[in-house]
């Protein structure tokens, strides 16, 4: 397996196996299940996989947790490997530091859900992924359902932008009890983490409500009486468009409704989502 932590470099690995079909999974590391299930995800669409393992400045905000993001470089390599992945990406910095710089910005996609809390969060992710889809040009990209929020605006991006590249999107990795995998549940207390699954349960619980009543505000506020008597800070519930993000108020034929949701539980966020009509 190659490492690579130049874009010179990468570019370099990548000359010499020029004719095959080149998946990249991006990530910021400290990978667990889900990641992984993207990497598997990968092989099996393309003949060269590359994961690239940077943790993105410019998407974390004043008060986030970049300098506190896990960073476990030797066991994320160990992994990779294991996985058969053939070449890590880990550049030490992708940006120029001279204080010029071109950047994207997303428009209309970035207003709602994690966009509301999260400004400029958006504009770092498509900069970060626009460079990475630069150095490494791969022919699929593969980004998981549980940042859907993130998935969505990718898959304008490489329509808006013309970008030829497939975008390939990874179903949500969940431990035993329903929680969503991810790299911040590690900040869990024990506590904490017991009540983490509360989210899921919600969104399960909204589900078998709306095979009863499609009436929107209903099934929101059947929601948020699960999550009431709990210790849990909701930052939104929302039923949206699962293509266009935009609030659903009434079920219609064209709309395709998924529930979001992001909640603090102590200083942890915690995202998850599902369709609001689970395919069986
Ligand atoms: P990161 O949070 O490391 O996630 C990398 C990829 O793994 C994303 O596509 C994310 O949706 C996917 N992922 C995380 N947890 C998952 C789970 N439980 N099930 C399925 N997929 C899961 O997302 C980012 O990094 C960054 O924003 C990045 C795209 C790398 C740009 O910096």
């Amino acid at each position: 397996m190659m490492i690579a932590k130049t874009p010179s470099d990468l570019r370099h690995y990548l000359g010499t196996i020029k004719q095959e079909r080149i998946a990249l999974v991006p990530t910021m590391g400290c990978l667990h299940a889900g990641h992984i299930s993207l990497i598997r995800k990968a092989k099996r669409l393309a003949d060269i996989v590359v994961v690239s393992i940077y943790v993105n400045p410019l998407q974390f905000g004043e008060n986030e947790d970049f300098g506190q993001y896990p960073r476990v470089f030797e066991d994320d390599a160990a992994i990779c490997k294991a996985e058969g992945v053939d070449c890590i990406f880990h550049p030490h910095n992708l940006y120029t530091d001279d204080g010029a710089k071109i950047t994207l910005q997303v428009h209309n996609l970035d207003k709602p859900l994690c966009g509301a809390s999260r400004m400029g969060h958006f504009d770092g992710v498509v900069t970060v992924v626009n460079i990475l889809f630069n150095v490494v040009q791969p022919n699929i990209a593969v980004f998981g359902e549980k940042d859907w929020q993130q998935l969505a605006i990718i898959h304008r991006m490489v329509s808006d932008l013309h970008m030829p590249i497939e975008i390939v999107g990874s179903e949500i990795i969940r431990e035993d009890d329903g929680l969503a995998m991810s790299s911040r549940n590690r900040y869990l207390n024990k506590q904490e983490r017991a009540l983490a699954p509360k989210l899921y349960n919600t969104l399960q619980s909204m589900q078998s409500f709306a095979s009863q009543t499609h009436h929107i505000e209903n099934i929101l506020q059947h929601g948020l009486a699960q999550l009431e008597p709990h210790p849990i800070a909701v930052e939104y519930l929302d039923i949206r468009d699962e293509r266009s993000l935009q609030s659903v108020r009434r079920m219609d034929e064209n709309i395709q409704p998924r529930i979001f949701i992001a909640a603090k539980i102590g200083n942890t966020r915690l995202l998850d989502n599902a369709p609001l009509f689970p395919k069986i």
